[in-house]
């Protein structure tokens, strides 16, 4: 089966159990300031997990886009991709674990055919620290799923995974391991959930290849720990899918209590499901994915899978690049356009170094060529992607062709900073100055001198934790990063919003916020282009309050008393009983007597912010646009 049957079987098993089916949301997030990418189906459905109403009812599935730019460097095994589709059906508050598991069981196993005797399960096995027990429900679901199908189902509880490589699989069909394994939120562990956040036990669904008799798929690697188990790293076992049982929420004091409703968050890689019903653990293999490499192995005289490492590389960014181009991403030097650059980059890269042809500057029209066969396979469901086809074009040949010049010149500043050295030795912050002035990545680097590694690798985390604010921007109060600067704009953001409504009318809505070490971004509501005399009435206000010096406090006050004060919140947004607010002046508050009724501004807000509003500088709007019908764009910037 092709991927593309896979998902519309899916959705047709699910429409039929009374799910609505929903589109796919973009891979840049709405009105989501606290991530980068949409990384899971779940991402854009968080409101209805915590009990806004869906519009179209209580049980929706979908294929959701996915970019999770952290595996970026693992990408070159056979089953890791930036870009996947993730296959979901939720429930909110309605059905739950006796309905979800017999579900999956049976989609898998009667709708596309996996065998049940290649199919092993794990749950949650219980947390002293938070006293979430042990999910004894699944386990009893499970034995009886596979007892149907004649399957003696033996329970293994295995705890951490290294547990499980010394206990090793028993004689096991489910078993248990811990929060590390077997739980589920945006931020991972319950110890990483910030409060608020909701999440749950999970089980897994793995597939078999070690058992799977058709291919001679390689016997568990004593490389990866001693025994095997299903969450071993070997390649005997693919995860294929995970039902997120939502039912927990954490709360102030670190502990957790239970959601106003059950949910379950299924999410399922469809490559992975189909590279499962292939029988091949080569997910580079199904036919989605294998019209690239077919394409790469064309064009450039390589051979598959000898050269498997760079092929999937070259296969696995073009797919993600035409995606994100396809969302509006464009290649720049931060966040989102950085990622795609680096995707760009590095397939130009692994083709240069690979390639059997001459290396020559139509190489940006070669690699289009790769991106047009995504563009064939995708477009009879990403219904948009066609008329996008020629910014793709575009943006993909230009990068490419940039990036031989920009190569040329870092192979200049290479051999500077050797002669500067005096051997043949680069340092590691020189080789990470290639690497992101120059976009030189390491390998040639390494290819031309000896290098730091280390060093490298010291300079090249501390920047990774930078731009990996995909999970991590999330859980701190929505902003990329702590710096001085961030704080300072996002203080301004508070004086924005403010003085937008006092400009242009009290019903200016925040809809969606956005802020980085360089400028701040709001969506607001608002039906009209701003004036001139708007927008600089609107800057006078903001920098009248940073002049005035206020106090800015922080409170922890009831929802209802936060409500009943005005504070601004955003729309659509869930919010604790007990929330925190942001209020700015009157000049003589104080954390003791923060004189709400006086404030300037008070937000729903987890901060971090300055103490006082003579920090922040001068303010400027830099750029006012329409970003949808009645929602206006505006950015600004900190002297
Ligand atoms: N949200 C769950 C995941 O991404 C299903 O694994």
């Amino acid at each position: 089966m092709t991927s593309a049957e896979i998902r519309q079987k899916f959705l047709e098993f699910f429409e039929k159990r009374g799910h609505a089916i929903i589109p796919s949301a973009s891979l840049v997030p709405e009105n989501d300031p606290t991530t980068l990418f949409t990384g899971s189906g779940m991402q854009p459905l968080v409101p209805y997990l915590l009990g806004t109403p869906h519009p179209l009812g209580k049980r929706v599935a979908n294929s959701q886009k996915s970019f999770r730019a952290e595996d970026i460097d693992e990408i070159g095994d056979n089953r890791h991709t930036t870009f996947f589709e993730m296959l979901g059906n939720w429930s909110f508050g309605d059905y739950w674990k006796q309905e979800q598991l017999p579900w999956f069981f049976e989609f898998l196993t009667d709708e596309i055919g996996l065998k049940p005797e290649n199919l092993y399960v794990t749950v949650f096995g219980g947390d002293l620290e938070t006293k979430i027990p042990q999910d004894d429900e699944s386990i009893k679901i499970w034995e009886e799923l596979f007892n149907e199908k004649k399957i003696e189902a033996k329970y293994v509880a295995l705890g951490s995974e290294k547990e499980g490589s010394e206990k090793g699989m028993q004689g096991g069909r489910i078993f248990s391991y811990d929060v590390k394994k077997n739980w589920w939120s945006r931020a991972g562990t319950p110890l990483k959930m910030p409060t608020g956040e909701p999440g749950g036990p999970d089980s897994e669904v793995f597939y078999d290849f070690g058992s799977a008799d058709e291919r001679g798929v390689p016997r568990h690697d004593e490389k990866f720990g001693k025994e095997c188990h299903p969450n071993c790293d070997c390649g005997r076992f693919l995860e294929i899918g995970n039902s997120v049982f939502m039912e927990y929420r954490k709360k102030e004091d670190g502990t957790f209590e239970k959601l106003k409703q059950r949910n379950v968050d299924f999410g399922g890689g469809l490559e992975r499901i189909t590279a499962a019903e292939n029988k091949d653990p080569d997910i580079f293999n199904i036919s989605a994915l294998r019209g690239a490499i077919d394409e790469i192995q064309s064009l450039f005289g390589v051979t598959y899978p000898k050269e498997a490492k760079a092929m999937r590389i070259i296969a696995d960014h073009i797919r993600a690049a035409v995606f994100l181009i396809n969302d509006g991403v464009q290649p720049g030097n931060k966040e989102r356009g950085y990622l795609l650059r680096r995707l760009i980059r590095k397939s130009v890269f692994e083709v240069r170094q690979h390639s059997q042809s001459k290396f020559n500057s139509s190489v940006g029209v070669l690699m289009f060529r790769i991106a047009q066969r995504y563009l064939s396979e995708y477009a009879e469901f990403y219904k948009d992607l066609p008329e996008k086809e020629s910014v793709i074009k575009d943006t993909i040949v230009a990068e490419a062709e940039q990036f031989l010049t920009t190569l040329d010149s870092g192979l200049k500043v290479l051999e500077r900073y050797l002669i500067e050295n005096g051997k043949h030795e680069i340092t590691g912050e020189q080789a990470f100055i290639l690497f992101t002035t120059y976009g030189f990545p390491l390998e040639l680097t390494m290819e031309r001198a000896k290098v730091d590694v280390d060093g490298f690798k010291k300079k090249f985390q501390k920047h990774q934790n930078l731009s990996r604010t995909s999970s991590t921007g999330t859980f701190k109060g929505g902003l990329a990063d702590h710096s001085e600067k961030t704080t300072r704009l996002h203080t301004a953001h508070h004086l924005l919003l403010k003085a937008l409504q006092t400009v242009l009318g009290p019903e200016v809505k925040q809809r969606g916020s956005n802020i980085t070490s360089e400028r701040l971004r709001m969506d607001f509501s608002y039906g009209a282009k701003m004036t001139d005399g708007q927008k600089k009435e609107t800057e006078r206000i903001v920098n009248e309050k940073i002049a005035e010096d206020l106090p800015v406090i922080r409170s922890e006050i009831a929802k209802d008393e936060a409500e009943k004060l005005g504070a601004e919140h955003e729309f659509g947004q869930k919010y604790p009983d007990r929330v925190s607010v942001y209020s700015i002046g009157p000049k003589s508050a104080t954390q003791e007597n923060p004189q709400f009724e006086k404030a300037f501004s008070i937000e729903f807000c987890g901060g971090p912010h300055v103490t006082h509003t003579g920090q922040i500088g001068k303010f400027r709007i830099s750029k006012e646009e329409a970003v949808g019908a009645g929602v206006r764009r505006i950015k600004g910037v900190v002297e």
